[in-house]
């Protein structure tokens, strides 16, 4: 159906003969990618957050394509997870006569000067997987259903531990199991809406005392990790291990927001001699994104399971609603509730997500032909 919609919105675009515009090539570093100018079919910036993890290159890379393929000039832009370099990028974007910006924020509450000076112009913005806030200046947001991710990130845990089989119903264990809670980066508006959807998922365990989180961390300033970092992550779980591990008490599971925090928090509970696996007594740590090196530790039993965020799909839908308010429409959104960023309701497109287990690595993530089986083999993306 998407798909379907987006042909459609680029046989538009093509229709009015704005095609055939010449792009930026892809760049590496933290910089530009292009020296992109206003063109036939329109400049559009995309500011994207950081290079150093893999999605955000995957959703670049098919927001560019999508959007030239559409006709469109395209200033994609990766900010190193610096704020005032995401900053300058847009105001740099706007300078250069963009029409319409796509923006994956690093801080969310950041960008509000930027998007008055986009407004004044009559540029449309997009929020791109993350919402921005506390300005009125955001037009849409695509993203995921992101409350629900933090559900299927609580889910796989219970599932990993044997409280909950993987289609929903009652596991056969019963506990009680040590746990530990680790949110994301707390200026990113998508943390609180995982983490509000783990803990309303593993609340009633802990309630009746299945799942005890033995640290006493249960909030999400304490649980948070300040830009996602994979360092950051291992060293609280380092710091946990010391506190309260050291005397004889065994963690179970870990619940993980993000593939490189789960990356991290493995290495801090193999380097205090946990595992290697699970079947070793590595604990169930769960993730998200589906990151190549995390389908790989989910191949080899190391990593329980991830979250699978088709960014194909969600660049899709970007270049759908970017089509629409280039053509002077209003985007179709399919939720006006749930997205509101403190000055106004946001209205949004939200996909949906998948949990992935070592038994439907094949059927989600190769046979859609996000990996090939021999990158899921070797962990690296060709
Ligand atoms: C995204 C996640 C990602 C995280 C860290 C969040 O805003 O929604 O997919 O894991 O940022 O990059």
């Amino acid at each position: 159906m998407r798909r379907k919609i987006f042909v459609a919105a680029v046989g538009a675009v093509m229709a009015l003969g704005l095609a055939a515009c010449s792009g930026s090539g892809a760049g590496g570093g933290s910089g530009s990618t292009g020296d992109a100018t206003a063109e036939e079919g329109g400049l559009i910036g995309v500011a994207m957050p950081t290079q150093t993890s893999e999605r955000w290159i995957n959703d670049g890379e098919a927001v560019k394509e999508g959007l030239e393929k559409a006709g469109y000039t395209v200033d994609l832009e990766y900010a190193g997870d610096d704020i005032p370099t995401q900053q300058q990028q847009i105001d740099q974007m706007i300078t250069k006569g963009a029409k319409l910006l796509i923006v994956a924020s690093i801080d969310g509450t950041a960008l509000a000067n930027q998007l008055q000076s986009a407004a004044d112009k009559g540029i449309k913005v997009i929020a791109y997987d993350r919402l921005i806030r506390d300005s009125a200046n955001v037009d849409f947001y695509v993203t995921f259903d992101n409350y629900k991710v933090g559900v299927q990130q609580a889910t796989s845990l219970l599932v990993g531990l044997g409280l909950l089989n993987a289609d929903g119903s009652a596991g056969t264990a019963t506990g009680p199991f040590n746990i530990e809670l680790f949110a994301g980066s707390l200026d990113d508006n998508n943390a609180k809406f995982f983490f509000d959807g783990a803990i309303d998922t593993l609340q009633p365990y802990i309630d009746e005392g299945t799942l005890v989180v033995k640290s006493g961390q249960t909030s999400i300033e304490q649980a948070a990790t300040l830009r996602w970092l994979q360092e950051t992550a291992q060293k609280r779980m380092e710091d946990l291990l010391t506190s309260t591990y050291s005397s004889g008490d065994k963690l179970q599971g870990v619940l993980s927001p993000y593939d490189g925090i789960s990356r991290g928090i493995i290495t801090a509970l193999q380097n205090a001699g946990y595992g290697p696996t699970i079947t070793d007594g590595l604990p169930i740590v769960t993730g998200q994104d589906a990151e190549i090196a995390s389908v790989k530790l989910i191949n080899d039993d190391v990593q329980f399971a991830t979250i699978f965020k088709d960014t194909r799909k969600l660049a899709d839908q970007a270049v759908i609603s970017a089509s629409a308010f280039m053509a002077g429409e209003t985007p179709e959104a399919n939720d006006t509730e749930a997205y509101d960023n403190g000055v106004k309701v946001v209205p949004s497109f939200l996909l949906q997500s998948d949990i992935v287990y070592k038994d439907n690595i094949q059927s989600l993530l190769i046979d859609s032909g996000y990996y090939t089986e021999a990158e899921v083999q070797a962990g690296q993306a060709g």
